[in-house]
Order: C-alpha cells, then structure tokens, then sequence
C-alpha cells in the first residue's frame, strides 16, 4: 500500500537514459531537489510565522548539458512526453506549456542578476506527485535553480536561490505562496526539520533521531477548485487582519491583543483567520520544544489542534482531509498514531501523520481502505525520513 520510494541514484541513472535517448549523448549535469512535507506551521509563511517542514525523498532531477547551437533551451518533461522551447536571446517570457513556466521564470531570475544561463538540452524527471501539495513545483523551481548554478559556474547564496525561486513562482506562475517550499527544497537536512523564522530568514534545525517515529503521508488524490484562488484570499483576510489591528504581519499580535480588539472592531471572518494564525505560530514552536525533547504524545496533541484550527477558523480543510485525519486520531496513540494535519496550502492534498514505525504498515492499510470504502477514491501512501535538500548529482 505505501509506494516504495526509488533511491535517488537509481533515479540519476533513469534521467540519464532518457536524456541519452532524447539528445544521443551523455548528460554533464545531473541535478535533483525534494518535494517537502510540513509537519506544523501552515499559512504562517506569509504572515512572518514559523514553519516547521522537511524535505521528503521524492524529487524532480533534471539531466543537462550545453545545446549544440543556437540561444533556445529545449526542455523535455519525461512524464508528460512534452518539450518546451524559448529563447535566451531576449529576457525569458511566461509562455507554454504552463509548467515550463517555473523552468523560465528560474532562467529571467538568473538572467536579471546578469547570470547569463547558456542554452540547454534537458530532461527532466519528477517522482513528487503533481498538485499533490508537496510541493513539486518549488522542487521544479529549486532543481532548475541548481542546474544552471552548474552550468554557469557559480553558486548563489541559499537564501537569494529560495527567493529567485519564489519570484519565478509569483510572477511566472501566478502563485503568490510564502517562502517556506522554496527554503527547505533548497537547505533541507538529512533527519532534521527546518524550524524557519519567516520574518528573519533564520533557520533552525530540529534533528529528529528517533528511530522508532515515521513520517507519513496520505494523499488524498482530490484537488478542489477552491485551491488556487482560496489562497490568494486568505492572504488578503491575513494583510487586511493586520492593518485593522495596526501592525506589519500577524506575527506581531498577541492573543490578548485580538482578544481585545476583535470583540469591537473586527469582521468576526477576519477575526476567525487571525486567531488561526497567531495560535499556529505558538503551536509552531511548541512542536519544536516538543519533538527536541521527545515528548511525542503532546507534539501529537499540537497536531490535532492545527487541523482543527485550520478547518474551522482558517477554513482551508476539505471533507477528504478530515476524514483522513478523525480516522487516524481513533487509530490513536495505542493503534500507533501520535498525530495527524493536514498539511500544504489545503482544499485537497495530503494529511501528515506522526507514527510508530512498528504499526506502520497496519496504519497505512487502515487510512486507506477506509478512506476508499468512504470517499471511493484510492490514496496514495508514502514515508518518507527528513533527507537534504537540492543535490548535484553529477557535474
Ligand atoms: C503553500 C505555499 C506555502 C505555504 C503553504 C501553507 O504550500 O506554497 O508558501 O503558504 O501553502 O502553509
């Protein structure tokens, strides 16, 4: 029931065949970034929060090398069958097909900073599920980012790489997201979380060394409508919620503080989404002090109360997502479940749950027969340990 997951290695050699099959050569450089899993700490990003994700090992590799001749990149997308071609001779444009966009909006942001990106052959692969929330598009972003750092000779501080990432995102994809995908794609730490202060860019690593505890993950296989243009509104509510309470980002109101001034003053929806992020904050980093001193029943706890907070007060859940998640809270501790979310941006996607590695193959079979026999729609499982982040393979 759960997808085996591939060795990265084995996956290099995969993208390298194809490459070779596409273009007649050997690729010079094969690069790799994972999707990511967010344990606690959703829709904070953008509200100058914490976030608490990991890299997951599901990745998207990109083989390349130099073309032959000529200013135009042909990149070809292995699971599609589709190639994507434009010009480097002018600044790179938004154009088709739609995911290429990520591709281009890496090239214009190397190409703004005047690190001119030669022409490339490449292949690309990807192993994290499209529009699944575990982020394939930042791991596209951060992978394409990472590729031409080889093919320009010159590496960019980890930092300005995540935001040239979420640039491309924002103004090549429309995608207004926060900056905690692109992050952790770029600096995720092999058994550690990524504990990022969003306001100061200041990354912690939480190591997560108990053998005994799995990750999770339980895609619910359904993306509503509502995804895309939700999140763009929460933001908005968040941005309107801190300006009526006077302050920069919801990062600097207190409970007390909305307290006082929600009875008066605020749109109870308002309210309601402000309360949401101000509590997840605290619970952000309660789980940090929680998982670093192990005590795992109350990171649990957290859990639950951020699904909860993000169904009813930030209203971004699902009916898949909360079915997901009251079936592995009565599974509970004893059946080997510490907690459940769930996680990404919401209205679909997947539930992250913390469990005992000994039950782990008896969770997965209950969450997804049950889930079946309810909703009629297969999951798709995976377990994944916190890895590192973005990889040059070869090159
Ligand atoms: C999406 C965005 C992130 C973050 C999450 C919600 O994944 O890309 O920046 O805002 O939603 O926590």
């Amino acid at each position: 029931m759960i997808e085996p997951s591939i060795p990265i290695d084995r996956l290099a050699d995969q993208t390298a065949a194809q490459f070779q099959r596409r273009f007649r050569r050997a690729p010079r450089w094969i690069v790799a970034a994972p999707g990511r899993v967010n344990i606690i700490g959703e829709h904070t990003d953008y509200n100058d929060g914490f976030v608490l994700p990991m890299a997951i090992d599901r990745y998207t590799l990109i083989a390349a090398d130099i073309a032959p001749a000529g200013s135009s990149v042909q990149w070809h997308c292995a699971q599609r069958d589709v190639t994507a071609t434009f010009d480097l001779a002018a600044p790179v444009q938004p154009g088709e097909p739609k995911w290429s966009n990520y591709v281009r909006g890496v090239f214009a942001g190397f190409q703004r900073r005047g690190l001119m990106p030669p022409a490339l052959d490449a292949v690309m692969d990807c192993t994290v599920p499209f529009g699944g929330g575990l982020s394939s598009s930042a791991s596209l972003e951060v992978a394409a980012a990472t590729l031409l750092e080889s093919a320009i000779g010159r590496q960019i501080a980890p930092q300005e790489k995540a935001l040239l990432c979420q640039t491309a995102e924002h103004e090549f994809a429309g995608v207004p997201c926060g900056i905690m995908d692109q992050y952790v794609s770029v600096m995720g730490r092999q058994d550690h979380l990524l504990l990022l202060d969003c306001r100061t860019r200041q990354a912690e690593f939480v190591a997560v060394v108990d053998p005994e505890i799995d990750v999770l993950i339980v895609n619910t296989n359904v993306k509503h409508e509502l995804a895309g243009s939700q999140y763009a509104v929460r933001r908005q509510e968040c941005e309107m919620a801190a300006s009526q309470l006077g302050v920069t980002a919801l990062r600097d109101v207190t409970y007390n503080h909305l307290r006082e001034v929600a009875r008066t003053r605020l749109d109870p929806r308002i309210a309601r989404r402000a309360k949401h992020v101000i509590s997840e904050i605290e619970r952000t980093l309660r789980a940090a002090a929680e998982i670093r001193a192990a005590n795992w029943p109350l990171v649990g706890e957290l859990m639950y109360a951020s699904h909860h907070s993000l169904r009813d007060d930030y209203e971004v859940s699902c009916r898949e997502l909360d079915l997901l998640v009251e079936m592995a809270q009565q599974i509970g501790q004893r059946g080997g479940v510490i907690g459940s979310r769930m996680t990404g941006g919401g209205f679909g996607g997947c539930t992250v749950s913390l469990v005992q590695k000994a039950k782990i193959t008896e969770v997965a079979d209950k969450l997804s027969t049950q889930y079946e026999a309810i909703r009629g729609i297969k999951a798709s499982l995976y377990v994944s340990r916190p890895m590192a982040g973005a990889v040059v393979l070869k090159g």
